[in-house]
């Protein structure tokens, strides 16, 4: 209830907004939203700005995005944030971006807490930098009590390498008479993935116009329902993710059967 006022306070109080999230918490919600933050460098080279400007300004954009997927009662959200393939890019942006989740949690961690926002990472931990995984680390301890938003953080998260990893522990365990050949099925390979403790995907949503992947959840996202937008992560807003849940509602999920 805190949560949705300020919200509403924050959005100037918009009646439509409102109208709109009650609209929509009549019906399901889904329960684990994913998105792909795409188009922070494009936002800002259309202002003259450097990169890294725009991927500030998709920082508040996680912190909206967040409180209204809470407000809604989205139980998982997670956000693609850095893939292993980033690493290519010029090192003062990585180097930026590994300082956001400092200064995003730095300024918002208060409100996650008192939001009952539980903060998780998915990712290879080993070569982030120090300061990056305390911050993350930090969050996750001070919100690990928390029981509602899953706001979970795909952070050197690698889809290919993820799976890659699952077999090798699956050789493992078979190798050591842990798993029998025989029980390997499709529920037990997802518990050796970065999700174990998740539900897959219902609604995977991509900002930027890019109509792909990019080595994202892969396996989880077999059924889940997609939604393209050519808007910029950083112009990202409320209606957004609200007319993205919408269009949700009105789809038909089968699974390959019939109805
Ligand atoms: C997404 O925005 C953020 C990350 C991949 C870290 P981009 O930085 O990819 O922005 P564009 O796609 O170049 O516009
Ligand atoms: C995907 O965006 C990764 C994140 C949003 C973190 P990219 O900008 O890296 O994807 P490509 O290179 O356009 O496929
Ligand atoms: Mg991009």
């Amino acid at each position: 209830m805190f949560n949705k006022l300020r919200l509403w306070k924050n959005q100037n109080n918009s009646s439509t907004l409102r109208d709109k999230i009650e609209a929509i918490k009549k019906l399901p919600v889904p329960e684990h939203v994913a998105i792909i933050m795409d188009g922070n460098g494009r936002w800002a080279k259309k202002r003259a700005l450097p990169r890294i400007a725009g991927h500030h300004e998709g920082m508040k954009v996680v912190r909206k995005t967040t409180m209204l997927a809470n407000d809604l009662g989205v139980k998982t959200l997670t956000l693609y944030a850095f893939s292993t393939e980033n690493w290519k890019r010029p090192k003062n942006e990585v180097e930026y971006i590994m300082k956001l989740p400092e200064e995003f949690l730095g300024t918002f961690l208060p409100e996650l807490v008192e939001n009952n926002v539980q903060v998780k990472m998915m990712g290879y931990k080993d070569q982030l930098p120090v300061h990056t995984l305390h911050a993350i680390e930090k969050a996750m301890e001070e919100t690990k009590h928390n029981n509602g938003l899953v706001l979970n953080f795909a952070l050197n998260y690698g889809s290919r390498a993820e799976i890659i990893d699952a077999v090798k522990q699956v050789l493992n365990d078979s190798k050591s008479g842990i798993l029998k050949e025989n029980e390997l099925d499709e529920q037990v390979f997802s518990s050796y993935l970065m999700t174990s403790e998740f539900a897959d995907p219902d609604l995977l949503i991509r900002t930027s116009g890019e109509i792909r992947l990019s080595n994202f959840m892969l396996w989880q996202l077999a059924y889940s329902e997609f939604w393209f937008t050519d808007v910029l992560w950083p112009d990202f807003s409320e209606e957004h993710l609200l007319e993205a849940i919408e269009v949700f509602q009105k789809r038909q999920r089968r699974f390959g059967g019939i109805l």
